[in-house]
């Protein structure tokens, strides 16, 4: 295992502690999530069942011999817990890169309790440096794009890409993110917008960031 594997597994290990007996559990997608996904097959849990964020990680819970279910069949849900790709000190985040961000922002919506774990690359001071995506319904990726360009970002589509939904997603590269919540809301009011990966809305409530030093966690205040 690598230095980074390594930091990511100590915040999975982590992020295990907030796991609770009798409930449906949240699980995101991405390579932080699957060291969090070994855990949960070596300590078997006695779960509910578990809500996932994509395709892939269905699959990775069943084959370690875990129930999933839908959403709208799990009830209420209690814990969520996912990767991102940004982090900043309020817990704002950016999430996408793997893909799953509309599931995933559903998810954490849903959840009482949404717990990120990041190894320490994923601390910023100002989000924007990793290319924000945004899923699109396909006829509106061009008008789409053109707002972005207003918005000051740069948009890429992400080639050879289509999300479980059945989306194109676009990267926006170049942006300073300097208020979140404004970006967000500005980026979800263009017509064909799907999700856009800034989860300031509904940041994460507990941060675990894995660090050569241990990991730190840090929660949002209420
Ligand atoms: C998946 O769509 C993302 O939101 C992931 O949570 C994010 O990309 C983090 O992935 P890693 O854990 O692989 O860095």
């Amino acid at each position: 295992m690598n230095k980074q594997d390594e930091l990511k597994r100590a915040a999975a290990e982590a992020a295990y502690e907030h796991v609770r007996d009798g409930e449906y559990l949240g699980v995101g997608t991405g390579s932080t999530v699957n060291h969090f996904i070994d855990v949960l097959a070596e300590r078997r849990p006695e779960i509910s069942g578990c809500v996932s964020s994509s395709k892939a990680t269905t699959e990775r819970l069943r084959a370690a011999g875990f129930d999933v279910v839908d959403l709208n069949s799990s009830g209420a849900l209690g814990v969520y817990i996912d990767g991102a790709d940004e982090a900043n000190e309020h817990l704002e985040l950016i999430k996408g890169g793997g893909g799953a961000l509309t599931r995933e922002k559903i998810i954490a919506g849903a959840a009482r309790t949404f717990v990120c774990m990041v190894d320490e690359s994923k601390q910023v001071d100002l989000l924007g440096r990793f290319p924000l995506p945004v899923e699109v319904i396909e006829m509106a990726r061009s008008s789409v794009a053109r707002a972005l360009v207003k918005l000051g970002g740069e948009p890429e589509l992400r080639t050879g890409f289509i999300s479980d939904n059945g989306h194109p997603i676009l990267d926006v590269h170049n942006l300073e993110i300097l208020n979140p919540i404004e970006l967000e809301d500005a980026i979800n009011a263009l017509p064909g917008v799907v999700t856009v990966g800034l989860f300031a809305r509904r940041p994460a409530d507990v941060l675990i960031v894995g660090t050569p030093d241990g990991v730190q966690v840090s929660r949002r205040s209420a």
